[in-house]
């Protein structure tokens, strides 16, 4: 008698068990309906994907799943106009809502963590969005549409790159302090269309880097400027220094009344002519020409530099000691 009850007992719990585990509960599922979203109704956990059919229409509700080991991805379904998960807490991989030009309401009010990206894009008429639990985005976190209003009040890490943009009412400022507590671990930009942007810090870094570099160049370019001007001037001055008096402005004259000799050198002036052959060096200032170290030669041999020597008068008592003008 004991053992029948048993028995019994023991094939009713079995029974339980392979209710609470059934088929629909261990494999990627298709939504095309509400009628698929209610087989999956049985399940705590499902063991796979769900994935939107393009010809799934209206309004989708997801009841008692609290757990998705899989991805959770709706796109192109035009025609869907609701999607609600209520006690989903987990999606394994990632969230993805694209291209459902007739949603208007996504709701997931126990979603707590994705393990993979976020990314809700391209929605027309999805203005408002709101995930009042979600803690943690391990991926990256792209809200991108049209969204007058973006709610994320429990937002505690984001791995990956996060990325909001929405219409002119949305405002950023909550997502900003969110930033300055560092829950954006990587790169974070929020902007509104039609109204005030917020870059992100990559975005500032690289206008700061930009800057410096625009300043660095102008810099450079002033050096360049200034050190081309300064190599001409001295070589400007040398040539104007050195430039002997042309034998043709000389003799010009000369040359009007006999124009055969034109190529021929000028007879008249032989220290001329050598001057004109001799390679000279440039001539600086008298002091210069002085230094033992480098001679240079006279700029005119003919007129003669004045030199001063001093002479020592020996141990004259008196004021006789004066310069004398010699010439050398
Ligand atoms: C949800 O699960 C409960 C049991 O936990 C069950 O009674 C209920 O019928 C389920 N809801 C749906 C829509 O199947
Ligand atoms: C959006 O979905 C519609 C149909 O649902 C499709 O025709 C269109 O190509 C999709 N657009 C993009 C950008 O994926």
């Amino acid at each position: 008698m004991h053992v029948l009850f048993f028995l019994l007992l023991a094939s009713a719990w079995q029974q339980v068990i392979a209710d609470s585990d059934s088929d629909s509960c261990k494999s990627s599922t298709t939504i095309s309906s509400q009628s698929d979203a209610d087989s999956l109704a049985d399940c705590d956990s499902l063991e796979g994907s769900i994935t939107f059919s393009s010809s799934a229409s209206g309004s989708i509700v997801f009841n008692n799943i609290t757990e998705i080991k899989g991805s959770f991805t709706a796109q192109g379904a035009s025609s869907v106009t609701e999607i609600s998960a209520p006690d989903v807490t987990g999606i394994s991989s990632a969230l993805t809502i694209d291209n459902m030009s007739s949603l208007t309401k996504l709701s997931m009010a126990s979603l707590s963590k994705v393990e993979s990206g976020i990314t809700i894009t391209n929605n027309k008429n999805l203005k408002s969005l709101e995930f009042q639990n979600l803690e943690e985005v391990d991926g990256q976190l792209d809200l991108t549409g049209y969204f007058t209003s973006v709610l994320l009040p429990s937002l505690d890490q984001v791995d990956g790159s996060t990325t909001i943009k929405g219409k002119s009412p949305m405002s950023c400022t909550a997502l900003n302090a969110l930033r300055s507590s560092d829950v954006f671990r990587g790169s974070y930009s929020c902007s509104v269309d039609g109204g005030g942007s917020s870059l992100s810090a990559g975005a500032k870094a690289g206008i700061a880097i930009g800057v410096i570099i625009v300043v660095i160049l102008l810099l450079l370019a002033v050096w360049y400027v200034l050190r081309q001007r300064r190599q001409r001037q001295p070589r400007r001055r040398r040539t104007f220094q050195t430039d002997p008096p042309s034998p043709e402005i000389a003799l010009g004259s000369e040359k009007l009344l006999e124009p055969e000799h034109k190529s021929s050198p000028p007879k008249e002036s032989p220290v001329k002519e050598r001057e004109l052959q001799v390679p000279r060096k440039p001539i600086g200032p008298p002091p210069a020409l002085l230094d033992g170290r480098s001679i240079y030669e006279a700029a005119y041999p003919a007129s003669p530099i004045p030199v001063y020597h001093e002479l020592d008068a020996g141990p004259v008592s008196g004021s006789h000691q004066r310069p004398i003008h010699s010439e050398t």
